[in-house]
């Protein structure tokens, strides 16, 4: 299955434009095309008939001041979180918190799509140990089976968002595929590459979104791109082009 995830993150700024960008999306779009709107505008997402996603949750099942839960999340009808966005991380969430929230999400079958990448991606190689510290940690304890059920989204910090260093290239895209999907195996057991689902995020565009599909990314998770109804279109026409 092919994935375009719209992380709207805090956009839009009131409930009037997000109902206009609604309204300017497709009509209808495949399963795995999920928006993750600002959890207070998620009723309007469902009202659309859009899969609903969530931008984060909380670590564990408890009580906190501004936090909502994976089964609250569940009984609203949200299908999938992100988890360990680089925002996130930015903020001084660890691995080991986004491996519990992982576990979380698992126990309320939703699907975790889970961040990672490097903040810098240097000559020396220093970038494939913390990519590799990153997926040991935030994947520990995940069984096989389980791993089947989470999304993989490599979005390198230099490449995300208005102050992106440069757009990431297919070549680089697909070395860290290989990593990732190598470095999971090896946590969880041997287990069928393919059964790895691993997307690309930072920086997509209806221009460049079709080199990371033909790189093997099985979808791609959207920042700005998902704020242009028309620039989103396109790129949902795009990755299901050939109705995958
Ligand atoms: P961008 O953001 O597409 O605007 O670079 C991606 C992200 O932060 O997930």
């Amino acid at each position: 299955m092919k994935y375009v995830i719209a992380n709207w993150k805090s956009n839009p700024r009131s409930l009037q434009d997000a109902q206009s960008l609604l309204s300017g999306y497709p009509k209808k779009t495949p399963l795995g095309v999920v928006i993750c709107p600002p959890a207070l505008f998620g009723f309007l997402v469902s009202k659309y008939h859009y899969v609903l996603g969530a931008q984060d949750v909380s670590i564990a099942d408890r009580v906190i001041t501004g936090d909502i839960t994976a089964s609250q999340l569940a009984s609203f009808g949200v299908q999938y979180v992100i988890i360990g966005h680089s925002e996130r991380r930015a903020m001084g969430e660890t691995s080991s918190q986004v491996n519990q929230k992982l576990h979380n999400c698992l126990n309320c079958n939703i699907t975790p799509i889970v961040c990672v990448g490097e903040q810098v991606r240097d000559t020396q190689g220093q970038y494939v140990l913390e990519l590799r510290q990153q997926l040991q940690e935030s994947f520990a304890g995940l069984t096989r089976q389980q791993l089947e059920q989470v999304i993989i989204a490599y979005e390198p910090v230099w490449a995300i968002g208005a102050s992106a260093i440069r757009q990431c290239t297919p070549e680089e895209f697909q070395e860290s595929l290989l990593l990732i999907q190598r470095e999971l195996i090896s946590v969880t057991g041997n287990m069928p590459i393919g059964a790895i689902s691993v997307i690309y995020g930072g920086s997509v565009t209806n221009e460049n979104v079709k080199q990371y599909i033909t790189a093997g990314a099985e979808g791609v998770l959207l920042g700005r791109a998902s704020l242009d109804p028309v620039v989103f279109a396109d790129i949902v026409a795009q990755v299901y082009e050939n109705n995958n």
